[in-house]
């Protein structure tokens, strides 16, 4: 410990981070905690309740405005087409920024550690401390450490009178930011429960309506909506809204968290659902064949170190350079159609397309140049001869 004594806390005002401060002046011996709450899109109820739980625990409380960082990091998400297990990465995103803007006043303001609220069987932990042990500091996990449940942490803030209201602390532990609302605990950790539709918040139960919007691309970064050009947090803000409505981006699955357990989560994406399609498609018309068959493969690994809060990883920057190169003719507009709660693209378009309506169509007899239909004879004849020729030897074995 430096002469400062000061601890900066990963802080949001819920049960786990208030419980944090008295324990970490009274178990660790911090003279003073820095709580800061960054902000990645939260709904503003987060921060009122941060707010007033910080002026109740008389902490010292910075308000770090992330929103911009992280959405730029969701887009990037969007180009290499980004989802684990079908989740498109919301909290996993955020939490290097977190953890990066933390880290800065923490030393701005002279801290000696660092401290988060996570327990010892989540991701977070780690993705926090991906970032964090890279500095000169301690690092220090309360709840973690010193093996607490979530029943003795309630136990504890009543005997000491800690400022925990109802509020977010409700039946779910909820996370929230632009790209995605998650939703566990309690009921759902029954995978068998069927969740009722009072876990939902961004997303009405799809019904008959429909809708179709446009979705404009420059070099696979979104851009517009119906023509209209916006700024990521907007965009996501607007899109979550919009297709929301819709019930678009619900998803519920089995989750294998990096410590080995598995988790059922529920979460909600509106945007991200739209955006991650809309790309896609945009990207099957624009990339060559064997493009889009290894982009797979590198949107896979980009999505593995997404999940494990390790976007700055080497690899993910050899990943990016792919990327870059490809997403040079992902521009464009798709048009997506908001349907049964899902979003499906029904329209592309881009100067890029590797598409020739002539050379393909059934309607016409040559196919480019001086290529006719009967030249691919040739190779009709031809293709599947290794797989007769190894049949007939396996036949004949039998
Ligand atoms: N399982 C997800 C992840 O690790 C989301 C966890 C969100 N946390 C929560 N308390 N709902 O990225």
């Amino acid at each position: 410990m430096t002469d400062t004594d000061r601890i900066a806390l990963a802080f949001s005002g819920g049960l786990d981070t208030t419980v944090c401060v008295p324990m970490l002046e009274e178990e660790y011996g911090y003279d003073e905690v820095v709580g800061v709450t960054v902000d990645v899109g939260q709904p503003a109820a987060e921060f009122a309740e941060a707010e007033a739980t910080a002026a109740a625990l008389d902490l010292q409380h910075h308000v770090v405005d992330g929103k911009a960082e992280f959405a730029e990091l969701c887009f990037d998400a969007v180009r290499a087409n980004a989802a684990y297990q079908g989740y498109p990465l919301g909290t996993a995103l955020a939490r290097p920024v977190i953890a990066s803007a933390i880290l800065e006043v923490a030393q701005r303001e002279d801290c000696a550690g660092l401290a988060h609220g996570c327990t010892g069987k989540g991701n977070d932990q780690l993705r926090f401390e991906a970032v964090w042990r890279d500095a000169d500091m301690a690092v220090v996990a309360p709840i973690r450490e010193l093996g607490l449940t979530r029943t003795y942490e309630q136990e504890y803030a009543a005997e000491r009178d800690l400022p925990v209201s109802g509020g977010k602390e409700g039946t779910y532990s909820i996370d929230t930011n632009l790209w995605s609302r998650s939703i566990e605990g309690s009921e759902l950790e029954d995978p068998s429960h069927v969740p009722g539709e009072d876990i939902y918040e961004w997303t009405t139960a799809p019904g008959e309506a429909t809708r179709e919007l446009a979705v404009g691309f420059e070099n696979g970064y979104p851009v517009s909506l119906d023509g209209q050009e916006m700024e990521p947090v907007a965009f996501v803000e607007e899109l979550n809204d919009v297709a929301g409505g819709y019930g678009v981006g619900r998803s519920d699955i089995m989750e294998d968290r990096m410590l080995g357990l598995k988790v059922r989560e529920n979460y909600e994406h509106p945007a991200a659902t739209v955006l991650l399609s809309a790309h896609r498609a945009l990207e099957d018309l624009v990339l060559t064949r064997e493009e889009r068959a290894f982009k797979r493969r590198v949107d896979h690994e980009w999505a593995e170190k997404g999940y494990q809060g390790l976007v700055d990883a080497p690899l993910v920057r050899a990943l990016e350079a792919f990327v870059e190169t490809t997403q040079t003719r992902v521009t464009g507009t798709v048009t997506v159609r908001l349907e049964g709660g899902q979003a499906r693209p029904v329209g592309r378009d881009s100067p890029y397309a590797v598409y020739e309506a002539e050379a393909s169509s059934f309607d016409t007899e040559a196919v480019t140049g001086d290529v006719e239909q009967a030249d691919a004879t040739g190779v009709a004849k031809y293709h599947g001869f290794q797989e007769r020729l190894a049949n007939s030897i396996i036949d004949g074995q039998e």
